[in-house]
């Protein structure tokens, strides 16, 4: 993620930036770079030289920043050709330096450009962000930080194109007018906002009809996590909180609900399920191994004649999004064979023609993120695979 950082003359640029560094971004400075292009010996202070005339070399051959300085403050035109000789050499040294950091796999990656709005050239940034303060504290703060007078201070910001105006500009805008405490908080709520996948734990969901073998790949996975150092949180649908209890009694009991109100049921279950377990456990950078999720509400209240469409609306309007579903698909025959080995009494609902409908639906499912495995293959073949996929997945994050 690349962010253009931006400001006015003492409006806390430097001080951002340091926050940011400090929370893990690489910094990429333009005021550094402007003063490295034209350092001696490089082609942008030959170019200076060759407009504004060797009177601008100090004794070592350096440029005497202030006096160009002067000179530019005083003339628009004489500031443009500077400006066209710097601003280019400026980019093009950042995107050599950005292009490194992003090769060496930088997450955050800060480019502090002053005249990010200003310029003419375009920087490739995802976002923008504006450290602001009010006019009078800007005031206040350059002429403390520069010791300047009034005048002098008010003429350097008057230059500038008002912060006001960049405010409509950027699509972040950081208030540092408040204490240091105050910024460093809108800092972090901004670098939490970038990092949200570093910082999170996956979701992976274990699908498919019942008598598949999914319960048993979950774990299996679990075990081979968890042997693997990675704080693994395994759970299951319905869950163990009150509306996912009343659920499992219905089923014991044999009873069932109408569609609709077996839906309600189970979406009030997994409200309550992920406020109480699955977001806990993501927030604090868990892997999450659910076996059934919303996926299994659209394949089996889908088969009791619901919309499946509606389904999935109704869950993705509040359920977090698994980010690996594995689906396990396979002859029903088979699924069924299993059930009845392990000795579970095939109830009402496990008939042939219904779980042909529950599979039928599973079989539409398009979402990217599920991985279909055939739940006929040897078991150590089928946790060989979904291990070696998780993996993958929690390291990339
Ligand atoms: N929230 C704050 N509270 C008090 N002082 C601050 C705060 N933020 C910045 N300052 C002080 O204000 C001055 C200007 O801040 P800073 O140097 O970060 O601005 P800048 O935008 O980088 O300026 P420049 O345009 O000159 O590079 C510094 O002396 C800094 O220590
Ligand atoms: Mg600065």
């Amino acid at each position: 993620m690349k962010i253009g950082l931006t400001g006015g003359i003492a409006s806390g640029k430097s001080t951002v930036s340091a926050m940011l560094h400090e929370l893990g971004a690489e910094i990429v400075d333009a005021d550094l770079k402007a003063r490295e292009v034209v350092a001696p010996g490089t082609d942008g202070l030959a170019a200076i030289v060759a407009r504004f005339g060797d009177e601008l070399l100090d004794s070592s051959g350096a440029l005497r920043r202030k006096h160009l300085g002067a000179i530019v403050f005083a003339d628009a035109e004489l500031r443009a050709q500077l400006n066209a000789i710097v601003h280019p050499r400026v980019l093009r040294a950042m995107l050599t330096e950005v292009e490194a950091l992003e090769a060496a796999g930088a997450p955050l990656i800060v480019l502090d450009v002053p005249l990010l709005f200003e310029s003419r050239q375009q920087y490739p940034v995802d976002t923008q962000v504006l450290v602001w303060v009010d006019p009078a504290t800007q005031l206040q703060r350059l002429q403390a930080r520069d010791s300047s007078s009034e005048d002098e201070a008010r003429a350097r910001i008057d230059a500038q194109m008002p912060l006001d105006a960049k405010r409509a500009l950027a699509e972040h805008v950081i208030d540092n007018s408040g204490s240091l405490a105050a910024t460093r908080r809108q800092v972090e709520a901004l670098v939490a906002r970038w990092t949200p996948s570093s910082e999170r734990g996956l979701l992976f969901s274990f699908e498919g009809i019942d008598g598949c073998g999914k319960s048993t790949q979950l774990r299996r996975l679990e075990a081979a996590l968890k042997d693997r150092g990675w704080p693994v949180l395994t759970s299951f649908e319905p869950s163990l909180h009150p509306h996912g209890r009343r659920l499992r009694e219905l089923a014991e009991q044999g009873k069932r609900l109408s569609p609709e109100a077996e839906l309600e049921l189970f979406l009030l279950d997994r409200r309550q399920h992920r406020d109480e377990t699955i977001e806990p456990a993501l927030a604090a950078g868990r892997p999450v191994l659910i076996d059934r999720y919303y996926h299994s509400s659209i394949a089996y209240q889908g088969a009791r004649g619901l919309d499946p469409a509606r389904v999935r609306a109704a869950n993705e309007a509040f359920a977090p999004a698994p980010d690996r579903i594995y689906l396990f698909d396979t002859e029903i025959d088979i699924c069924l064979a299993r059930i009845a080995a392990s000795g579970r009494s095939t109830d009402a609902f496990e008939t042939r023609s219904w779980l042909e409908r529950v599979q039928s639906i599973y079989r539409t499912l398009d979402d990217a993120v599920i991985v279909r495995l055939d739940a006929a293959l040897p078991q150590d073949m089928l946790a060989e695979r979904i291990l070696a996929d998780a993996l993958a997945l929690l390291s990339r994050r």
